[in-house]
């Protein structure tokens, strides 16, 4: 089966195997299959939300799992908040508009994020100063080992920067089926990131409600990240790397624009995008593999790019940023 249409940096793969889930029924009945044929069984299983944080090989061995569970509703209110369920197909945009018109505020910062639901606690989604997890309630994932639901909280994620137990740990056993969130009744605009602020002012828009923050996002991103259907990408390819204090001062004496934001423990997040910007590499096209003329954190694919091609040109960007600044970049989605 061809997954080109399914990943959004348009990568010609083709699975092994194939399964799309759209209820509960459907991922019992599939475990029942697995453990009655043991072909089925060894193979590798992969679930896939909206393909948009992953970069796939051309020849994928696995079992892949196109999790299409819908659904969303208003579960019960409490004196804080209202607590949202989604199903885990649902797409993350189109949810996170929904809640808003509803008239529930919160993940407004996260407009126009690609990918589904199911898939935002995966790498704890964030973006202008909100992260997922500052509105997460719970979430209910099945679990292939003894085919029954499991509740995970909060506590139980390990939620990081761009990170979960279930991107680093445990991707083989649990689908996430559906995602809750606890938004708050005591709604407040979230405009810590410069570019948000001065777009509502821009607009003398003095008191903003939750749909005027989202379409400042939604105009921020469309400037500065390319469209995943007209240009394949998967959004930023490089976590902005956390450095100690002495190696940022280190950098700031050579490069005194380096851009660093301090981190609550002392150490320094830099902007990946500023270091790969420096080596030269925004605006550069390789044969099928690029990165994007606005947004150095950014590789786009310019016709034909295979996962083996991505990987290449990631490498080549990450040695050039540790010879010229010694930091180590890590790579963001999932090579799979
Ligand atoms: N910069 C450059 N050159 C570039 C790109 C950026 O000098 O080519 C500088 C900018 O001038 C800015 C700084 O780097 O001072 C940071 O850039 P930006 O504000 O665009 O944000 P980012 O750090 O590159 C992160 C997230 C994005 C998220 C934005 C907004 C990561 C890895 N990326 O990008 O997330 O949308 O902040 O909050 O944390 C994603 O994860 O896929 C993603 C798009």
């Amino acid at each position: 089966v061809s997954l080109h249409s399914l990943n959004s940096f348009g990568i010609n793969a083709r699975a092994h195997r194939f399964v799309r889930i759209e209820n509960l029924a459907q991922l019992q009945a599939l475990r029942t299959q697995i453990l009655a044929d043991t072909l089925l069984g060894s193979l590798p299983r992969f679930v896939l939300g909206g393909g948009s944080n992953v970069i796939l090989s051309d020849r994928l061995p696995h079992l892949v799992i196109q999790m299409a569970i819908m659904g969303r509703e208003m579960v019960c209110e409490t004196d804080e908040n209202y607590i949202i369920r989604s199903g885990a197909g649902e797409n993350w945009h189109a949810f996170v508009l929904w809640t808003l018109t509803q008239g529930y505020g919160g993940l407004e910062n996260l407009s126009l994020i690609p990918g589904t639901v199911g898939a935002s606690p995966i790498q704890n989604i964030g973006a202008y100063g909100l992260e997922m997890q500052d509105y997460f309630y719970s979430l209910t994932a099945f679990d292939f080992v003894s085919g029954e639901l499991k509740t995970f909280l909060k506590q139980d994620c390990a939620f990081g920067y761009r990170d979960s137990i279930f991107k680093s740990g445990e991707q083989d056993r649990y689908v996430i089926i559906d995602v809750s969130f606890a938004l708050p009744k005591q709604w407040q605009p979230r405009l810590s990131y410069g570019d948000v602020a001065k777009f509502l002012h821009d607009r003398d828009i003095a008191t903003p409600a939750p749909i005027d923050v989202s379409n400042a996002i939604i105009a921020i991103r469309q400037s500065k990240l390319p469209d995943p259907a007209v240009i394949g990408n998967a959004g930023s390819f490089f976590k902005n790397p956390i450095v100690p204090a002495e190696l940022r001062n280190q950098l700031l004496q050579q490069y005194p624009d380096c851009v660093s934001y301090p981190q609550t423990n002392g150490d320094f997040k830099l902007a990946a995008g500023w270091l790969i910007d420096q080596c030269g590499w925004k605006g550069h096209s390789g044969e099928t593999v690029g990165v994007y003329e606005k947004q150095a954190l950014v590789l786009i694919n310019l016709g034909g790019a295979t996962g083996a091609a991505v990987r290449a040109l990631a490498q080549e960007i990450q040695a050039d940023v540790f010879k010229k600044f010694s930091v180590n970049l890590e790579v963001e989605p999932v090579f799979v």
